[in-house]
Order: C-alpha cells, then structure tokens, then sequence
C-alpha cells in the first residue's frame, strides 16, 4: 500500500519515530562516501532539511547519480532519532524516486553564497533557497497575524477597489488604467482626450490607498480594515519603496489620535511578538546569517512604550542635535528616513510617533488643529526602517474639509461621496496605514524592500 506523504515540518513532530514515511522536496545537497551518502532534503514547510541516509547497499551509483542540489525526490524509509550533530530525525531510504534533475552545469543554484542581488536577477528561483524560503514563510504569518488582530478585536475585513476614479493621498502618483488605443486616443472638440469612450466612462487608476472607501465602511460598521495591493508611480529607486505594495488600513469610528496611537502601538507590537512566537526557526536563521541584532531589535520593539511627541518638537531635537544630515532640517520640511532614523535610532533608542505635522506636507483629510497650520497625523517611525505606519484623526467637520478641498483644488466631482460621509451623521473618527513590506522588512533584517515581496515592482523592473 502506497504512504501517504508527509510534510517535512511534521516529520520533526516525532510521532512518526520508528515507521516507514514518505517524504517528497528538493535536494539541498548531498554528500557521503562509497559505503553511505547523505542528502539533505528541504520541502519547503521548514528551513530544517531533513536528512536522507542512503545505504549504498541498497543502492548503485548509478541510481543515484541523477541526485544533485535542485533535484526532486519521493523518498520513502523508516523515521529514526538521528545522532548526527544539530538534527534530531532522518529517514533511512529504502525507495528513492527521481521526479526531476536540475543538472549541475546550469542550475543557478547549485552553489551556495549567492548574493542577494544576484538573486534579484533569477526571482523566479530565489524562493528556493534557505534566505527567501525564511522571508517568505514569516510574510505569511505575519499576514495571518494581522487578520487574526482584526478579527479578535471585532474589526470587519473591507474589501476597498482597486480600480478607482479618486487620488486618496492627493499626490498625483498614479497608474492610469485604459482600454483606449494609447496610440490614438479620442479627442473632444477642444483636443482633449475623451475619456467618456474609455471603459468606465470616465479617467480611472490604480488605487494609492483603499482609506476613503475604507471611511464609508467605518462610518457604517464601526470598525474596519483593509489588507490589499496599493500602487504608486513615485519614482522613489530606494530600498525601502516599491511601486506595488500592499498596505493595512483600519479605520474606526469613534477613534481620536490618542486612541489612534494606542492601537497602531498594540497592533504592531502584536505582530513582532506573534512572527517571535510562530517563526522562531526562521528568524535565528536570519539573525545568524544576516544580523546578529536582528532578535535584540524585535523584543526591543516590544519592551517599551513608543515615545510620543509633535512633529515641531522632532524638528527642535533635530536642530539641536549638531548632525549632519543629506537633507537640512527646519520646521516645515518633510522629514527624511535619515531624520527619523535619528530621533529612533540615536536620540530616543526606541520606536517614535511623531504627531501635528505641519498641514501643506499631509493630505487633505486630516483632522485640522486650531493652530491654523497643523494637522492631527501621526506617523510611527522605526528603527531601520523610518516611516512604517502613517494615519490620522480625519477632518470630521464638512465645513473645513470643503474648504481644505477647494484649497487644494481637488475636484468635487471625484469627492462627492467623500464628503457625504461628514454631511450626514459625521463622528469622530482616525486610522492609519501600514506598509506592509516595512513590517516583514523590520521583522526578517532585510535590507532592501525587493527581497521581501515575491515579485517586486520597481522603476523599469515588471518581471514576471
Ligand atoms: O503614509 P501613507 O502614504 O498613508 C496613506 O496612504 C494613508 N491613506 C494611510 C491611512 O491613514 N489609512 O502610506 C502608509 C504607509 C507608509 O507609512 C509606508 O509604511 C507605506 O504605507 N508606504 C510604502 N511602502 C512601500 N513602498 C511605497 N512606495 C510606500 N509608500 C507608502
Ligand atoms: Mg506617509
């Protein structure tokens, strides 16, 4: 009778000790001699490999020559305790079945030690090694995490476009999405492109942020979030933006900055620890191979209370601090990663949210102060990262919110259901967004944004 298989992370359960299984994965390597060889089997359920011993009796040389890195195999064999130094089970093979080879002469894998940028270049393999398996594997929990933190907490899961006809951030970075011939577009009389023969009737593009639908659905629910793909047309080349991420976006009724802060700090406290909990394996790893502060960093996070001060206040501590920063500092700027980085790195030692940022470098939506010149966002800035969440109380006051719109000369006519939200039964309300590659780049000690999303999307880079 045929065994049914079984993954290689429950074969290191142990129930299994002392009967014949079934194991199916890809050979990271293999070695031994004339008398016994030793191939290490990796399926991707963990980063442990589960060692094959292969009893040269049983098998011919011939047999086994097809076994090289890359290759994949069914092995079946008895599951005994192993005494072999830093594994605790192998399989003694008794049927071994080559599914595919991946010859050594080109297989860009075959060697170890790659460096991470070449790796960027064969994307379509780099899962299959130890480093991206690990990334990967903490991006999952660290999603499931999320759900689970919403769920728990009675938040509803909203599903926001991602075709749209609003610029949420008013920052004009925006894919366009057409069914018109970009080579010969339809003309209005006065030479404009004529948008009304374009699929929806109208200019439509890539969402940059699910929040405004994400408001309808908190002023009617309570509390929601969002959890999807955004898009972005900045031509930011730096390790730490891409031009398709995918972003968090709870927003809550009844919420004011204070109570905003207080979840953003629980929520991403909450993710550190359960990716500490869940993916120990592949965190030592990382730690061990990439950035031996990486575990210090991550319960550093979860040990103190976020520091909290106002954006005019950073920029005193900024002033004051005699750096030498790429970018000069005075109140009124938009802070840079190397600002931030500052306030959390040298001057506090700890995760900051900065509040009351000035309101000409923040959106529209924000909840205006009485000062006249700030406005109530929060932005909660990390060690390494700078910037991780950004979010707000939202302008709750129809009045001011028109007249911010008109200030800014966003058109009414894409705002109308926006504003609705404030014209009948308008509460107080906030949410934030979280970059969703930031917090998998904090959590793994990766350096660069491209290695912890599958399939990255850069500035002249749409492989795939
Ligand atoms: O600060 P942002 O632009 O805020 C918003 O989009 C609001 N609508 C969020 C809200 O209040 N609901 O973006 C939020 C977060 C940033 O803090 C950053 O972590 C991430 O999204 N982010 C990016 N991540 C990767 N690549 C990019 N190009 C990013 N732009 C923003
Ligand atoms: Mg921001």
């Amino acid at each position: 009778m045929a065994i049914k298989r079984t993954k290689i992370v429950d074969v290191f359960g142990g129930e299994l000790e002392g009967q014949q299984v079934c194991v199916k994965g890809w050979v990271r390597t293999r070695r031994g001699n004339k008398h016994v060889q030793f191939i290490a089997l990796n399926d991707g359920s963990t980063i442990n490999n589960l060692q094959i011993v292969v009893n040269l009796e049983q098998f011919t040389e011939e047999q086994l020559k097809p076994i090289t890195t890359g290759s994949s195999l069914c092995v079946i064999g008895k599951l005994v305790a192993s005494m072999g130094k830093g594994q605790s089970y192998e399989v003694q093979a008794d049927e071994i079945e080559v599914y595919g080879t991946a010859p050594a002469e080109d297989y860009p894998l075959q060697k170890k030690g790659h460096t991470l940028e070449f790796m960027r270049e064969i994307g379509h393999l780099r899962m299959r090694t130890n480093t991206f398996g690990a990334v990967f594997r903490i991006r999952h929990h660290l999603a499931f995490a999320i759900h689970k933190f919403f769920n728990d907490k009675g938040f509803f899961y909203l599903h926001t476009p991602l075709i749209t006809s609003s610029d949420a951030e008013g920052a004009g970075e925006m894919f366009q999405v057409t069914t018109l011939d970009v080579n010969d577009m339809p003309r209005t009389e006065d030479g404009k492109i004529d948008y009304s023969k374009d699929f929806f009737g109208k200019m439509t593009s890539l969402t940059v942020s699910g929040q405004l639908e994400g408001e309808l659905g908190a002023t009617s629910l309570g509390a929601i979030y969002t959890f999807g793909p955004t898009f972005r047309a900045e031509h930011s080349n730096t390790p730490r933006h891409l031009a398709e991420f995918w972003m968090i976006e709870p927003e809550m009724a009844f919420y004011d900055i204070n109570d905003n802060m207080d979840l953003a700090e629980e929520f991403i406290k909450y993710c550190v620890k359960y990716a500490l909990d869940h993916c120990k394996d592949d965190i030592e790893f990382l730690n061990k191979m990439y950035d031996n502060t990486l575990i210090e960093r991550l319960n550093g996070v979860l040990k103190d209370d976020f520091v909290r001060l106002t954006y005019t206040e950073g920029i005193k501590i900024l002033e004051e601090s005699g750096a030498k920063f790429e970018f000069p500092v005075k109140w009124g700027v938009d802070l840079q990663s190397e600002h931030e980085r500052y306030l959390v790195e040298h001057h506090f030692k700890r995760p900051v949210i900065l509040t009351d940022y000035p309101k000409e470098i923040k959106a529209f939506y924000m909840k205006q102060n009485d000062d006249g010149k700030t406005v109530r966002a929060m932005d909660v800035l990390f060690p390494q990262i700078g910037e991780i969440i950004g979010g707000s109380e939202r302008e709750a006051d129809y009045d001011k919110l028109l007249n911010r719109i008109n200030e800014l000369g966003i058109p009414m006519k894409d705002m109308w259901w926006y504003l609705d939200t404030r014209k009948y039964g308008t509460v107080p309300h906030s949410g934030f967004g979280l970059g969703f590659e930031r917090l998998v780049l904090f959590v793994t000690g990766m350096a660069n944004i491209r290695d912890v999303i599958a399939f990255p999307r850069t500035p002249n880079n749409c492989e795939f």
